[in-house]
């Protein structure tokens, strides 16, 4: 195939003359050369090498580089590429090295041929696993091995949060990036609350799952001192321990002071001794129920100076209006002062349904 032989640091600037020129094999790589040079792919259209465009640059003939399919269902077998594009699955997840995938209506008969694909397409991934769906109170995914790479099939992995490493497990518990902007703001509101008490903060978090509201907090020095976490899933809890174990490890000012995590419900926080009154923070993750445990949690915050609640919930759009006016009540109807709450929207649920953040600064 025909290239132009360029300097390596012009590459990018000839790229683009060539490309908007309509001269660049797409389907064909830049090959390198001996000597720093490297060859961008011409299409026979492109002037030959005699024309001043060309500013005295050499024309070669070497063997084009593929660049492969750009799309895991190219790497189908030939017989299943002829079925329609919608018989496919559009979209997957990845955790880790675990890759998730909904195989709905034909797209379940072909498991291990889109395994196959997908591996041959993605070398980072390990596992392929079909996605049956959520079970239970512990939202963990009903998953079924489609193909592994190397034999194994558990699906323990680390994902990446905020450059922060994590240890999940999508088979026995319950995680999400989906709110890893939340987290992000998490951090903001625990920021201006530290300045405000002028003392690190002790963060209760009784739905913690994996624990992805920590790997930022414990990041930022002298933010927090303490840490109680807990989740009523035991498989979550071990995830939690070795999760904590690391970024305790990884803390530029040292480990926390007290770090307590705990496995049980935590309707039952409100009712342990050694818990009431020690959190300047709260967070509530259990969407669908985060608003009805509320006021079995509001013993465990700190009296007499300013506290956080953070909380997520799935609620009926048309009543946000109600929910806001609820939870001011509950926190007056608890003696707090000095209360504000805000209640939002942050995406869309079902129809009727949507996603909700909610923050409320009070003092008790
Ligand atoms: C939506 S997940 C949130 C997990 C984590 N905070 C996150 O953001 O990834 C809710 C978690 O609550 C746990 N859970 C459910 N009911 C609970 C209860 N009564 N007490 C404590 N944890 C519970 C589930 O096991 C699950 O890990």
């Amino acid at each position: 195939m025909r290239h132009l032989r360029v300097p390596s640091a012009e590459t990018q600037d000839w790229l683009a003359l060539c490309r908007s020129s309509h001269w660049l094999v797409t389907t064909s790589g830049v090959v390198r050369l001996e000597g720093g040079f490297r060859g961008i792919p011409l299409t026979e259209n492109a002037p030959d090498e005699t024309d001043t465009c060309w500013k005295g640059h050499l024309h070669i003939e070497v063997e084009g580089k593929g660049k492969g399919p750009v799309h895991w269902t190219e790497r189908l077998p030939k017989a299943l590429q002829q079925l329609p594009p919608e018989t496919w699955p559009s979209a997957y997840e990845i955790q880790g090295d675990v890759l998730i995938v909904k195989l709905e209506g034909k797209a379940s008969v072909y498991g291990e041929s889109i395994a196959e694909a997908m591996l041959d397409q993605l070398p980072n991934i390990r596992l392929v696993c079909a996605d049956d769906g959520v079970m239970g109170d512990f939202r963990v995914r009903d998953l079924s091995v489609l193909k592994s790479r190397d034999g194994t099939e558990h699906t323990r992995t680390r994902v990446r949060e905020h450059g922060h490493l994590v240890w999940v497990d999508p088979a026995k518990a319950y995680f999400s990036s989906r709110l890893s902007s939340e987290r992000e703001k998490t951090l903001t509101s625990l920021q201006k609350l530290r300045l405000r008490l002028e003392r690190p903060l002790v963060i209760a978090d009784p739905y913690a799952g994996v624990g992805p509201a920590f790997p930022l907090l414990f990041a930022e020095p002298g933010l927090i001192e303490g840490c109680l976490a807990g989740d009523l899933n035991p498989d979550a809890v071990d995830l939690l321990r070795l999760n904590i174990e690391y970024w305790q490890s990884k803390r530029a000012d040292g480990p926390l002071k007290r770090v307590e995590t705990i496995c049980d419900d935590a309707l039952q926080w409100g009712k342990t001794s050694t818990l009431l009154g020690q959190a300047d923070v709260l967070l509530v993750n259990l969407p669908h129920n985060s608003l009805e445990h509320l006021p079995g949690l509001l013993q465990i915050l700190r009296r007499g100076e300013p506290v956080l609640i953070r909380g997520w919930a799935i609620r009926e759009r048309e009543h946000l209006g109600q929910d806001t006016d609820n939870l001011q009540r509950l926190l007056h109807d608890n003696s707090a002062r000095d209360i504000e709450v805000e209640l939002a929207e942050i995406k869309g649920f079902s129809t009727s349904k949507c996603f909700v953040a909610f923050e409320c600064s009070f003092t008790l």
